[in-house]
């Protein structure tokens, strides 16, 4: 059965290019690569992110008050529930309007500084659960920090700095910058009335002057492109839409938490995508995958998944594959004889399919997930049309993965009487993979389910390529010659040194920079 459902959803995976017997293979291979022993491991709290010595916990973060899981022996559930108790007290002050500002006055929005995990998983479930428009903060370049601030108030204005480790350079220098403008408008004192924080790392909080009292913890054992469901998250969504919203959001990633731990492969929606994955990567070859939402709230969707690295803010008025599986070797350092990880790309439909589908369809074979969903948030129909205006998109999201599956034949264009000449440019191969997963409507229960789903699929394919996907070290090299960079930036600024170390090119580009800023 290429079908499955389980609480409301259903993954449709007929049209991969696998049999039956392709599936019985692969469970194989799961027994092989111990999937189940590291699914346990997971959820037992054992430090499988060896190569950080760290346990791997994101599912505590949204477990039941009475659920035990353990790191190093002890049970962090009430500490997570502590925070989330933290948080819900908190964001009903400010949004009751008991939380004032230094001048008295109610604080009506939430400026959220962050970047990679500590932004992109809260900008998507904001994404998908609102309704209007999101103003969001891209990067730390000046223009966007302007055009951003510009409609914004400091009197009435709450700042998240959202960073686990309260060092990275673009989340620090946008922090800094918000601080001046509070504190240039309202007076050194605001930021305790102004600025709260989320981190693991409490003494650097404190350090930045923000008060501890105001600051919300997380933990080591949280991945940040895991990190949606402690305060990087709940705190900037419970301020937002209220913490019961956001509690349904966590029961949802839970529910298909306790499907992933206890449900037979054949039936387990996670471990099934999972393995079509590596199927898809590892022996076929097709390097990436669209994802492919037939809903514009999951506009951030497919950037959370392929958590790329931007910081955004949003007003309370109002990315997880490619860092974790793009790795070059085994958990055990040895390099590996084969590629893993995919490059996930998407657009919401039906936009996507005016850009780029083009090649989908004739072009690379490029495995699809089209994401639908049953009841849209806001239907419209139109005087006098029985088709919704949902209706119109979800037709598309139920014919594009049989354009793909089944083409077009030269046969059946000659029988439609198509020319000769256009027959090439009218043939389709078909027997491109997708697949469907259907969803009962986009409410925060859905969308924490949804999130999960991914989450662990990314842990499915990792365990299985025997790597290390709650690491990140290829990230750091670019970081480190950032800073190289910046010393120098500082010392031709302040004693007009001449740019020295580096490679002609990059001395030659950072030379004429240095020139034309001084013009
Ligand atoms: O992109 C690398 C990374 O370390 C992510 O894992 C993390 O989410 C992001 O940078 C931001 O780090 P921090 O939350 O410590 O500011």
């Amino acid at each position: 059965m290429l079908y499955r459902e389980f609480d409301g959803l259903v993954l449709d995976y007929s049209r991969q290019n696998a049999r039956r017997d392709t599936v019985e293979k692969l469970f194989k291979l799961a027994e092989a690569a111990r999937l189940k022993q590291k699914i346990h491991s997971m959820f037992n709290g054992d430090r499988i992110n060896s190569t950080e010595n760290r346990s791997v916990l994101h599912v505590a973060l949204r477990a039941p008050r009475d659920k035990v899981i353990c790191s190093d022996g002890k049970n962090v559930v009430p500490e997570v529930w502590k925070v989330l108790d933290k948080i819900e007290e908190f964001s009903e002050l400010v949004r009751s309007g008991s939380w004032v500002g230094a001048t008295g006055k109610a604080l009506k929005d939430v400026v959220a500084v962050g970047i990679g995990g500590s932004f992109l998983g809260p900008l998507f479930v904001h994404t998908a659960l609102q309704t209007g428009k999101v103003c969001i903060l891209a990067n730390v370049d000046p223009i966007d920090v302007a055009r951003n601030i510009v409609g914004l108030d400091p009197e009435t204005t709450l700042v998240v700095v959202v960073s686990k480790t309260f060092t990275t350079a673009e989340t620090m220098l946008n922090a800094r910058t918000l601080r001046e403008w509070i504190t240039a408008a309202l007076g050194p004192k605001a930021v305790a009335k102004h600025m709260v924080a989320v981190s693991t790392n409490l003494t650097l909080v404190e350090k930045f002057g923000i008060d501890p009292n105001n600051a919300f913890a997380f933990w080591d054992w949280v991945g940040g492109r895991y990190s949606v469901c402690s305060a990087v998250g709940v705190l900037p969504l419970s301020l937002q839409y209220g913490f019961s919203v956001v509690e349904k959001f966590l029961k949802g990633a839970s529910i298909i938490d306790q499907h992933f731990y206890s449900t037979p492969f054949e039936k387990n929606i996670p471990v099934l995508l999972g393995l079509l994955s590596v199927w898809n990567v590892s022996f076929l070859g097709y390097p990436a995958r669209a994802i492919l939402p037939y809903t514009q709230a999951l506009e951030k969707f497919a950037p959370h998944i392929q958590q790329a690295s931007m910081p955004l803010y949003f007003p309370l008025r109002l990315r997880v594959s490619m860092e974790s599986n793009g790795k070059g070797v085994s958990i055990d350092g040895v390099r590996l004889p084969f590629e893993a990880g995919e490059i996930d790309f998407g657009e919401p439909g039906t936009n996507g399919q005016h850009s780029f589908y083009q090649l989908i369809h004739q072009g690379r074979v490029i495995p699809c997930d089209f994401i639908g969903v049953v009841k849209s948030q806001q239907p419209v129909y139109l005087k006098g049309e029985v088709v919704s205006n949902h209706d119109e998109l979800m037709s598309n999201f139920f014919a594009q993965p049989d354009a793909l599956a089944y083409g077009k034949t030269a046969e059946q264009l000659l029988s439609e009487n198509v020319s000769q000449n256009l027959i090439p440019h009218k043939t389709f191969t078909g027997n491109r993979p997708s697949i469907s997963l259907l969803l009962p409507s986009l409410n925060a229960y859905n969308v924490g389910q949804l999130l999960a789903i991914y989450e662990h699929r990314v842990a499915v394919e990792g365990f299985i390529w025997g790597i290390n996907s709650f690491d990140q070290w290829g990230v750091e090299l670019g970081k480190s010659l950032a800073s190289q960079v910046r010393k120098q930036l500082n010392s031709s600024r302040t004693k007009g040194e001449s740019v020295k170390g580096f490679n002609f090119s990059t001395t030659a580009l950072l030379s004429r920079y240095l020139e034309v800023l001084e013009i």
